[in-house]
């Protein structure tokens, strides 16, 4: 009997802890929401004063300060942690701000954050400059990047696609206006073609012209061909097309310039440099141009390729420098993309301001993507596990970066996507003899048209 009594006591507590431990794993978003946030905001507000003294962000008192405690109380005087600011509790983590004390710099409160994340049981802690003298620390409850939701309010716009999750629980937001072009590498199964089909997916919508050179002999892109403007599935195909973009190019500085020149009295905030400045009637449609497998396009196989291989990566290139004002933008993939391209190829990448680096076999092609950004962005790449596919270091060569994941989206909800939006393809006349071929969609047989009639004599 007494131990009957004892496996029941015992086993309740023992469900419960294991129930918990089972959620934790299996529905981490669930756990946070229903006990990790109640229990990490009682921990933050019962340890906050001891915590920060441990990490050594707390300062003397002032003697205002001190001469109140004093004079009001008897406890000894004790040094003051940064003033914390509300905790805004949400669906994968909290926020709270604090103000720093004269003398703190925002680096003090990140080199703690590993011993926060520690003391308030979360998973990640991460600390953003707000305004000068507030920062605002983002714990994280688990980890968003195993199963990716992105968050619904994302900020997406013209020429701004939500494309994936940081870890910070933030959306990564691809902007071709302030990044213009974009390295995408990765090993074979990392998941670039996963992330250039969500840039797809996410311009199909907008009015912008699509455009992609697939030498994968259109695989990866041809299920898009109803959105797209433009396809080029093999590098002959390319060599004619990307003449035909540097020409269009051309002819949108020639149309800017015409406008610059428009007559002597325009005022000033009329006069451009860029199709953005241009009225909407005359604006024409941005394009973006998705390379995918770049080194398709650089290897040749025989001398007399060699003059059409330097042709085209010259295009490239140019379309790399001058084709940001005139609204043309490059997402280029590829494995690798070193100098052993030859000729051409390291111009090419210093012209891509955006990296994106997915799983990589080796650090040399992880330090050809985030080498001249960080060396612990270099260090981040190497580590991932190929069992996270689209998992990613991003970064823009003015030295930020941060991992980040994509979430999934069947080749076939895109390529539906792209279906819906075909009538948004804006008309550009140059492209037309590129227009890849759609096939007709098959019609959902419902019966015969006329129904048979037995022959009767
Ligand atoms: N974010 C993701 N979540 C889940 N699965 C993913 C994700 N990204 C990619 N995958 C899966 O990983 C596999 C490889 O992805 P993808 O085709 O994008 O890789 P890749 O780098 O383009 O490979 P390759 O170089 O062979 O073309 C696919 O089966 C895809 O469904
Ligand atoms: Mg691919």
């Amino acid at each position: 009997m007494t131990d009957l009594v004892t496996l029941a006591e015992l086993g309740g507590p023992l469900a419960v802890m294991g129930g918990a431990a089972y959620a934790r794993h299996a529905h981490p978003a669930a756990y946070w929401s229903t006990v990790g946030l109640p229990l990490s905001v009682a921990r933050l507000l019962a340890s906050y004063s001891s915590t920060m003294d441990a990490c050594g962000l707390t300062v003397e008192p002032s003697r205002w300060r001190a001469l109140a405690v004093r004079a009001t109380t008897r406890r000894e005087v004790r040094p003051v942690p940064p003033r914390r600011g509300v905790i805004r509790p949400n669906a994968t983590g909290l926020r709270v701000r604090l103000r720093l004390a004269p003398g703190q710099e925002p680096a003090d409160v990140a080199a703690s954050a590993e011993r926060l994340r520690h003391a308030w049981g979360v998973h990640a802690v991460y600390v953003r400059d707000v305004k000068p003298g507030v920062v605002e620390l983002r714990l994280v409850g688990y980890d968003v990047l195993r199963k990716v939701r992105m968050p619904r309010q994302a900020d997406g716009g013209f020429l701004r696609v939500p494309v994936a999750l940081r870890e910070d629980a933030t959306a990564f937001v691809r902007d071709y206006r302030a990044v213009p072009h974009e390295l995408v590498l990765g090993a074979t199964l990392s998941g670039k073609s996963m992330y250039l089909r969500h840039l797809v997916a996410g311009l199909a919508r907008q009015h912008v012209a699509l455009v992609g050179v697939d030498c994968k002999r259109g695989v990866e892109l041809a299920p898009f061909a109803s959105r797209l403007s433009a396809l080029a599935t093999d590098p002959d195909e390319a060599a004619e097309l990307l003449p035909v973009l540097v020409k269009e190019m051309e002819d949108r500085y020639d149309l800017i310039k015409a406008r610059q020149g428009i007559a002597p009295g325009t005022p000033d905030e009329e006069i451009t440099s860029d199709v953005w400045g241009l009225p909407e009637s005359e604006r024409p449609a941005p394009i973006v141009l998705f390379v995918d497998e770049v080194a398709e396009l650089f290897l040749v196989a025989t001398r007399k390729d060699e003059e059409r291989r330097d042709e085209m990566v010259t295009h490239l290139i140019r379309l790399a420098q001058l084709g940001r004002a005139a609204g043309i933008y490059l997402e280029v993939c590829g494995q690798r993309f070193g100098a052993e391209l030859g000729k051409g190829a390291t111009m090419l990448r210093a012209q891509l301001t955006g990296r994106i680096c997915h799983r990589v076999n080796d650090e040399a092609s992880a330090k050809m993507a985030l080498g001249d950004i960080a060396p612990e962005a270099v260090y981040a790449a190497c580590t991932i596990a190929p069992e996270l596919p689209g998992l990613a270091v991003a970064g823009d060569t003015s030295g930020g970066w941060s991992r980040i994941r994509t979430p999934y989206l069947s080749l076939a909800d895109a390529a539906a996507v792209c279906r819906e939006s075909a009538h948004l393809a804006p008309d550009v006349p140059a492209l037309a003899p590129f227009r890849p071929y759609v096939p007709p969609a098959p019609v959902e047989a419902s019966g015969p048209v006329t129904a048979p009639r037995p022959v009767t004599e």
